[in-house]
């Protein structure tokens, strides 16, 4: 069997589609356009890029962006200083400072004082903590973006997520823990797998669908995958030859699998996408 690609690009393609017919209907009905406030912390290259490409495509669909390039010693108390103007400005909906933060500035400190309904990232306790619960009733709720944009892959495969064995390899808070939740909800039987989980083998081999997203090139192997499985990469490792490979052995894991997302072109434009998502669900929830 080889397997069917997931393109990553076609499906958030559409979610910015959606997004920019959501933002315009917005704006037709004479509210303003959704806005997202960033905030990067010194000058790392990889940071810049992911932040610039952020605001790049919140032009491309409708959303304000501003933003903040703050000093990499700037203290704890000034950057704590600017999250809480952004939490009291109204033109403001969603708020998002890149990571990782330079050591002397405590991370959870920083998430934990963003407005949980601006939390676009969906990394504020609060909002996990309501991913971590089974609804009474459906309710809108700021996801994690790239545990949200992978189960949007998942669905475009049509293949269920209800009843299927699913791993999760890597229980990052950015990725493996929200994955894990979002699967739960979605009413697969999770098993989460961490980089010392003892026949970590034998648990992907039983797997219908596995998540990886531990940031090792490779680290999954090709032979674990069961036949006709859904291997969803969530890794981007650049290797020494500066090419990007996932944390599956894509190769090898492609004659097994039924679907498998590409490295580069799977996971990775799902995670901005879903980022427009938030912004716009931000504003519908501050000002419907
Ligand atoms: N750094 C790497 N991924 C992310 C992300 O999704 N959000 C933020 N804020 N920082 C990141």
């Amino acid at each position: 069997m080889t397997a069917q690609l997931i393109d990553g690009k076609a499906v958030a393609a559409q979610v910015h589609d959606e997004v920019r017919a959501a933002v315009a209907a917005r704006v037709a009905s004479g509210k303003r356009a959704p806005c997202l406030a960033t905030v990067l912390v010194g000058a790392d290259p990889a940071s810049s890029v992911y932040v610039g490409s952020k605001r790049k495509l919140c032009e491309k669909v409708g959303i304000r962006s501003e933003h903040t390039d703050l000093a990499p010693a700037v203290s704890q108390a000034e950057l704590l200083a600017l999250i809480d103007r952004l939490n009291d400005d109204d033109a403001v909906d969603g708020i998002l400072v890149q990571l990782p933060l330079p050591a002397h500035i405590d991370s959870e400190l920083v998430i934990e004082r963003i407005r949980p309904d601006k939390d676009v990232d969906g990394f504020h306790p609060y909002n996990l903590g309501r991913l971590a619960q089974k609804p009474q009733r459906p309710r809108e709720l700021l996801r994690p973006c790239t545990p949200y944009g992978t189960m949007r892959l998942l669905e475009s495969t049509g293949i269920a997520a209800r009843g299927a064995r699913a791993v999760v390899v890597g229980a990052s808070n950015i990725v493996g823990r929200p994955m894990a939740m979002e699967l739960l909800l979605a009413d697969a039987t999770v098993t989460v797998c961490n980089s010392k989980t003892r026949d970590l083998a034998g648990i992907v081999a039983q797997a219908d669908i596995v998540v990886a997203g531990v940031g090792r090139p490779g680290f999954v192997k090709g032979e674990w995958i069961k036949p006709g499985a859904v291997v969803l990469d969530v890794g981007i490792n650049r290797t020494a030859d500066g090419k990007l490979v996932g944390d599956v052995e894509f190769e090898a894991a492609r004659q097994r699998a039924a679907w498998i997302t590409p490295v580069p072109g799977g996971v990775g434009p799902m995670t901005v996408a879903m980022l427009m998502r938030n912004t716009v669900m931000a504003a519908e929830l501050r000002q419907p």
